[in-house]
C-alpha cells in the first residue's frame, strides 16, 4: 500500500525553505497554508472546561453537537430535506478514508486539486479519473469529489456547475460528495453548498466541513459530514468499527465555535484583507492571478515553470507551493497562502514590490 502512495510532496519543497530561512529578513512561509490566527478564546475556554474526560466520547457525537451541527446545516447551509450529520476527525482524514470505506471503485477528481482525493482512490485501490469542473461530459464512476471554493485556485463554482454535477449524481445513481471547506471564506464571489441546490433531495450528496480554516481550530481536528442519511449511517456504522472517533473535548468546543458566526466574519475579513495587499503586489512582478475569488489561496502564473516561480520568492525569503503539486495543469502556476501574520503580509509585499523594480 505504502508503496502505491505518491512521495510526500512537501519534501520536494525543502530545499526552497532552506534557501527562503537564509533571508536576512527571516522566512514567510505562505506554502502550507496552516492558520496563524488565534484560536478564539471562547472556543479555547470551552476546550479546557472538557478537559476532564475520563470515558470514550461516542462516534455520533454528543447530543449537543448533533444539534449543533444540523441547526448549523439548516440555518448556515440552508440544507433542506432529509439529511444526517457526523462528526469526523479533521476532513483530511475523511477525504483519505471515504472511497475506502464507501468500496468506491472509480472516483472522479478535479483536474487541479487538493491531492488528497487521489490518494483516497490509491488507499481504496480505486481508478482516480480527473474530470473537468462541468460535469457535462463526465464519465460513469460510482464515486466523484467536487470542491468549491476550490484549493488551490480559489475558484466558486456557479449554482448550474453544482447542478450539473448533482444530475450526473442522479443520472448514474452515483456518489457526489462536495468538499465545502473554504465555503464560509467568499471574497469577489460567494460559494453556496451542494445541500442548498439539491432541494431537499439529499440521496447520494454529501457535503464535507471543517472547522480547521472557519475557526482557526486545524489543531483540534474537528470536521462534519452532511447529508444522505443512508450514506451517513453506514458511514457511521463503520467508524464505530474502526474506533474514529471525535475527542470529547474537541466535540464540546465545535459546540461553541458552531453556535458563533461573528468570529468567522472577523477571519473572513482578516483573509481578505491579506488577499488585497498581496495579490497587486504579484502583479507588480508579473504575475497573472487566475481566479482567486475565495478562500485561503492566491493562484496566479508567471507563465513559466511553477518551480522557477517558487525559486524567484524563496531569494525573497517567501516560500509558496509549486502548483504542479495540484495536477499537470497547475505545472506553470503558485499556490501562495494568505496564512501568515499581517506583519508578515505587509513585509511579503514589500519585499515582492522591491524586487519587481
Ligand atoms: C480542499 C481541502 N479539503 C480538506 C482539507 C483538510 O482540512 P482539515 O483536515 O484540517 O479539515 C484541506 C486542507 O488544507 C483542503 O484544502
Amino acid at each position: 500500500m505504502r508503496s502505491s502512495l505518491p512521495d510526500f510532496p512537501w519534501d520536494a519543497l525543502a530545499p526552497y525553505g532552506e534557501i527562503a530561512r537564509g533571508h536576512a529578513g527571516g522566512i514567510i512561509d505562505l506554502s502550507q497554508g496552516t492558520p496563524v490566527d488565534s484560536t478564539p478564546e471562547f472556543i479555547q475556554k470551552k476546550f479546557r472546561e472538557s478537559s476532564d474526560s475520563p470515558r470514550y466520547p461516542v462516534t455520533a457525537g454528543t447530543p449537543e453537537l448533533r444539534e449543533a451541527m444540523r441547526s448549523w446545516a439548516l440555518n448556515h447551509l440552508g440544507a433542506t430535506g432529509d439529511f444526517d450529520v457526523l462528526p469526523v476527525i479533521g476532513s483530511k482524514e475523511l477525504v483519505a478514508w471515504l472511497p475506502t470505506i464507501l468500496e468506491s471503485k472509480k472516483v472522479l477528481i478535479p483536474e487541479v486539486a487538493y491531492p488528497t482525493y487521489n490518494v483516497g482512490a490509491i488507499i481504496a485501490s480505486a481508478q482516480a479519473i480527473t474530470v473537468p469542473i462541468n460535469a457535462a461530459n463526465w464519465p460513469e464512476a460510482d464515486f466523484a469529489w467536487i470542491n468549491s471554493p476550490s484549493n488551490p485556485t480559489g475558484q466558486v463554482h456557479s449554482d448550474a456547475q453544482i447542478e450539473s454535477a448533482i444530475n450526473w449524481s442522479r443520472k448514474n445513481n452515483s456518489i457526489l460528495v462536495s468538499d465545502e471547506c473554504y465555503l464560509d471564506f467568499g471574497d469577489s464571489a460567494q460559494g453556496r453548498s451542494l445541500l442548498a441546490i439539491a432541494h431537499g433531495n439529499n440521496t447520494n450528496l454529501l457535503a464535507v466541513h471543517s472547522l480547521s480554516k472557519r475557526s482557526s481550530m486545524a489543531g483540534y481536528r474537528g470536521a462534519i459530514l452532511i447529508g444522505d442519511p443512508k450514506l451517513i449511517a453506514n458511514i457511521r456504522e463503520f467508524r464505530k468499527h474502526a474506533g474514529m472517533m471525535v475527542p470529547l473535548p474537541v466535540q464540546n468546543a465545535m459546540v461553541v465555535a458552531l453556535s458563533d458566526e461573528t468570529h468567522v466574519g472577523d477571519q473572513r475579513a482578516r483573509y481578505n484583507k491579506r488577499r488585497a495587499l498581496l495579490g497587486p503586489a504579484l502583479t507588480k512582478a508579473g504575475f497573472f492571478i487566475e481566479y482567486s475569488h475565495a478562500g485561503l489561496y492566491i493562484w496566479c502564473t508567471r507563465n513559466e515553470d511553477a518551480w522557477k516561480s517558487v525559486a524567484w520568492l524563496a531569494e525573497l525569503g517567501i516560500l509558496a507551493t509549486p502548483g504542479s503539486f495540484y495536477g499537470e495543469k497547475g505545472a506553470s502556476h503558485i499556490r501562495v497562502a494568505l496564512t501568515a501574520t499581517d506583519e508578515q503580509i505587509s513585509d511579503a509585499v514589500q519585499r515582492i514590490e522591491s524586487a519587481a523594480k
